[in-house]
């Protein structure tokens, strides 16, 4: 059994999931428009795995027996611009995420729920890493600008991102 309040924090944490798939979707279909093949492989990958981090919130309450509230998942902003603008948005949600499975660990902490606390580590690890993804497509779009020969190199790289699906057992 899981406490009130890890619960509340695991079910909103859900919500921000999905809500991160819908962003991601939003940002695939940007560069679908603009002929950007690669970077809506790329974002739209992303936005399978932020359902497979929403499912794993999913399994985890009702293994610990505790209710899913499944909260309206917010339309995804649509303002997007250029590759570059689009990976300094994805960095910055990505550091919400983080902060707010960081929210996680502590409740838990305070809720002496070490199961939780243990369960959440695999968010931790994971946010390093989509932090750090981010970071370096923001990096090399940085370095090469919006150069026509260097952004379809990137866009050929971002192809190759394949889906797999994540479990954190
Ligand atoms: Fe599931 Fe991108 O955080």
């Amino acid at each position: 059994m899981i406490s009130e309040k890890v619960q509340n924090v695991l079910n909103s944490q859900i919500n921000k999931e999905f809500y991160s798939a819908y962003l991601y979707l939003a940002m695939s279909a940007f560069f679908d428009e603009i002929g950007l093949y690669g970077f809506a492989n790329w974002t739209k990958v992303q936005a399978r795995e932020e359902i497979d981090h929403g499912m794993i919130l999913f399994d985890y309450i009702i293994e610990r027996d505790g209710k899913v509230n499944l909260d309206k998942i917010d339309s995804p902003e649509r303002n997007f611009e250029n590759p570059l603008q689009v990976f300094e948005k994805i960095l910055e949600h990505e550091k919400f995420v983080t902060e707010s499975i960081n929210c996680v660990a502590s409740m838990s902490e305070d809720e002496c729920d070490l199961a939780t606390r243990h369960f959440i580590n695999w968010y931790i690890t994971e946010q390093v890493e989509e932090e750090a993804n981010a970071r370096d497509v923001i990096t090399k779009l940085k370095m090469f600008g919006d150069e026509k020969a260097s952004l379809y190199h990137l866009d050929q790289d971002l192809s190759k991102r394949e889906y797999k699906a994540h479990s954190y057992k």
